[in-house]
């Protein structure tokens, strides 16, 4: 049985100015059209979320789906599901090697269910299969995030089996190092800083309308 992930709490709502020099937009309106417009272009495509661990895939993944009217799948939960164990127990069973196998054929798998957001282990970007599949069918987005806020938002908790040792910040350091270049490879990268998640959101939706070349989104 997989056990519960508990997820990074937020508070809501980043607020953003109207236009200089127009009457002011109602915000919540403006941003319910620009969210309508993105859906809209994205067609059958996924967002894949990538970053390291406590970059908030999971829980912007989730408001940012919500926000765009889409499904929000967690490939770490589809694994758990597929494999019927928890991740700590597929690693302490199988061994990391097993785990990576597993992690490519679900997010291959969830790769063809789009449009939808996807949120990834921080390690699966680093699969280059997977990372030809994610921008065959979608468009992936590295939330990146400091060392401090990860480690904060990390050491809430503890089912994340790469950290289950005497030094979990010099493990996150060399995971900086080894994955920072090949998540810059993403097609967009946002900031995920300490603050409401819906703020991220928000960075999100304006970077995708830039990119798929919604209208009304001049910053
Ligand atoms: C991993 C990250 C975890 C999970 C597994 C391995 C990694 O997911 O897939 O523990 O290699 O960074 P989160 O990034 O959601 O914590």
């Amino acid at each position: 049985m997989r056990s519960e992930r508990p997820k990074d709490t937020g508070d809501d709502m980043g607020g953003t100015q109207p236009l200089e020099g127009k009457a002011p937009v109602d915000d919540a309106a403006r941003k319910s059209d620009e969210a309508i417009s993105v859906a809209a272009a994205l067609g059958s495509r996924t967002l894949v979320l990538v970053g390291l661990m406590g970059a908030g895939k999971t829980t912007v993944g989730r408001r940012l789906a919500n926000r765009l009217g889409l499904p929000f799948v967690d490939a770490d939960a589809e694994i758990e599901k597929a494999a019927g164990s928890s991740i700590a127990d597929i690693f302490e069973e199988f061994g990391e090697a097993h785990f990576r196998d597993g992690e490519q054929r679900v997010i291959l798998r969830l790769l063809g269910e789009g449009p939808q957001v996807l949120a990834t282990g921080g390690g699966a970007f680093m699969n280059s299969k997977t990372r030809d599949a994610t921008s065959e069918k979608g468009i992936s987005i590295w939330l990146k995030a400091d060392l401090d806020v990860l480690m904060k938002r990390v050491s809430r908790r503890s089912h994340r089996p790469l950290l289950q040792n005497d030094d979990p910040e010099a493990v996150m350091k060399r995971l900086i190092d080894d994955r920072y270049p090949i998540y810059a490879t993403a097609d967009l990268e946002i900031d995920s800083k300490e603050g409401p998640h819906d703020a991220v959101v928000d960075k999100i939706v304006r970077a995708l309308a830039k990119t798929l070349k919604c209208g009304g989104t001049e910053t």
